[in-house]
């Protein structure tokens, strides 16, 4: 592998466009609990049954519970070498010496724990949205709340509930941050896909699309889920022993 790894840091090292898709696989070794496989599970409830509008509408101090619990989770948790190592990539692609070549570097996360902009990443693209943001079901107010609310679930000063800033199933993205993914997955040379299952669209697409428009797209997964003909190579392993090694 360390030929790959190799091959990979010097695509990276030359590439005019990098971008970076993340998900939950990035931020396991900060002890952020992934959504799916071992430990994804919460009091026996799936993501899919509780980050929804129905379950909201149905029971919204559970929703609320099931977010306040990971708002609280991952408040005592700290990036890792992973999420360094990609914010340290976007500094040096977009250093002023390489700016005369334009290169450009994108991070896009389907993570909403904020962790890359803990680490140091300025460019990031939060295409779920942030668990610190909350927007109010009435007067649509969205704002940044970082302190654990007194009550489940927190009410808006009009009035009605307010709801966490994230998307759910079931609900459209934002559109400029579909097409600023997308564009930028077409431009890219290289792209890493890291620690994300690949199931979740639009996500799980990114991938595909950045090959098909000529990208090198490799694999960085303790266990590769997106296969051969999206994925020109794989590299077996934890994000945050083998991002470091791409720098
Ligand atoms: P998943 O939980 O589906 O997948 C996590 C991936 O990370 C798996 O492929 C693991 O093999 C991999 N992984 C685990 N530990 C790793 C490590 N240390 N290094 C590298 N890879 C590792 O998470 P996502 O694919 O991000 O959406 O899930 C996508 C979306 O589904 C989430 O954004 C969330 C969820 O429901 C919403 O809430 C809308």
């Amino acid at each position: 592998m360390n030929d790959e790894i190799e091959h990979v840091r010097a695509l990276v090292k030359e590439a005019a466009s990098v971008v970076v898709l993340t998900g939950a696989g990035v931020s396991a070794e900060s002890g952020v609990p992934t959504f799916r496989g071992a430990g994804g599970l919460w009091r026996n409830f799936r993501a899919e049954e509780l980050a929804t509008p129905e379950a909201f509408e149905k029971d919204p101090k559970l929703v609320w519970e099931w977010y306040a619990w990971r708002r609280e989770l991952i408040a005592a948790v700290e990036p890792n070498p992973a999420h360094y190592a990609l914010a340290e990539m976007e500094k040096r692609i977009q250093s002023p010496r390489s700016q005369k070549s334009q290169k450009k570097f994108t991070l896009i996360t389907q993570n909403v724990d904020g962790l890359h902009t803990l680490a140091g990443s300025s460019n990031v693209i939060e295409m779920h949205g942030s668990i610190w943001k909350v927007r109010c079901t009435g007067c649509g107010i969205e704002s940044v709340e970082r302190e654990a609310f007194d009550t489940l679930p927190p009410v808006c000063a009009c009035g009605a509930l307010l709801r966490p800033g994230v998307v759910w199933f079931g609900e459209s993205l934002d559109p400029d941050v579909v097409s600023a993914s997308f564009g930028a997955a077409r431009e890219a040379i290289v792209m890493l896909v890291v620690g994300t299952s690949s199931v979740v669209q639009p996500a799980a697409s990114l991938g595909a699309e950045a090959r098909s428009a000529g990208a090198y797209v490799v694999e960085v997964n303790i266990e590769p889920a997106l296969g051969g003909p999206v994925a020109n190579a794989a590299l077996t392993g934890p994000a945050g022993e083998l991002l470091p090694r791409l720098l």
